[in-house]
């Protein structure tokens, strides 16, 4: 593999940072190819529970890499099911959590979308600029932030083009929180050992029933959670959690 993306693991949470900064992490497909790779390495490993997903200062990733794109022909693009691939991540069991400092645009957006949830750097700036380049959001954009953001702010973003601030990411309901500029890889660590913390087969179930709730019907959806539930309820974890309380004690998990 190349090192378009770099990964550090510190005990249950991994850090995955996309690594092209002279192109603000646009995403190639050789890094795309890399992040989905690692990532489903990271997902079978029982060890790590929570993953994060960042970029650097400047930028989290300025969408899918322009001159690729111009070079590409529709009918190679289909073939190749190039931003099909992306939705590997969306299949993964592991929560995760995007670290967004900077810009955060296009299909650089769509992969922070495509994340658990988002922590921003109140320098963070969204946005799906893609109209201006005469395409639309191909990797989930129009779907995933109109769900987020609601149609008003959905439509002014990807027609007009308007960027979107931390705080409005924020208060939109795009974002989950926002930190001082130094501190938006650190806040995001600390979810995820917050994550990390929790039963393993609990957050992943949790995981999987709220995404339901985009998929479903909410009769069906509760369905889905209640058998979530029971599934959660039948794992070693569950016990260990509910003694540890009554016992006063923390819990120590075993991800079984
Ligand atoms: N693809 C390829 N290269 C990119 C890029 C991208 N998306 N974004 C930035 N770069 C490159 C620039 O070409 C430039 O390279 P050179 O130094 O070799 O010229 C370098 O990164 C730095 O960029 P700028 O000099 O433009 O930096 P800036 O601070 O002046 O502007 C910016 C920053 C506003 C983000 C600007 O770079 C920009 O508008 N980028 C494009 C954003 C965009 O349109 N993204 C959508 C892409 S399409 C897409 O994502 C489709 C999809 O849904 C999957």
């Amino acid at each position: 593999m190349s090192d378009r993306v770099t990964v550090e693991r510190d005990g249950a949470v991994a850090v995955a940072l996309l690594n092209r900064p002279e192109q603000l992490n646009a995403l190639s497909e050789e890094l795309m190819e890399e992040l989905v790779a690692r990532l489903e390495q990271l997902d079978r490993d029982e060890e790590i529970l929570a993953i994060v997903i960042g970029g650097n200062e400047r930028a989290f990733a300025a969408g899918a890499d322009i001159g690729e794109l111009a070079r590409a022909s529709a009918i190679e693009l289909y073939y190749q099911r190039r931003v099909e691939r992306w939705d590997a991540i969306r299949g993964l069991r592991t929560p995760l959590v995007a670290a967004v400092s900077g810009y955060c645009l296009g299909g650089g957006c769509e992969l922070a979308m495509s994340c658990d949830l988002i922590v921003a750097s109140e320098t963070a700036q969204f946005g799906q600029p893609e109209t201006g380049l005469g395409i639309i959001p191909g990797a989930g954009g129009t779907q995933r932030l109109t769900r987020a953001v609601g149609k008003a702010l959905a439509m002014d973003v990807i027609l007009s083009g308007r960027r979107l601030s931390a705080r409005e990411a924020l208060a939109a309901g795009l974002v989950a929180r926002v930190v001082a500029k130094e501190a938006w890889l650190e806040e995001a660590k600390r979810v995820a050992r917050d994550i990390a913390a929790k039963g393993p087969v609990a957050t992943r179930l949790a995981k999987e029933s709220v995404d339901r709730a985009y998929e479903t019907s909410l009769s069906a959806g509760v369905e889905a959670e209640r058998r979530a539930l029971y599934l959660a309820f039948a794992s070693e974890d569950a016990k260990e959690g509910l003694a540890a309380f009554a016992e006063k004690r923390r819990p120590e998990f075993k991800g079984r």
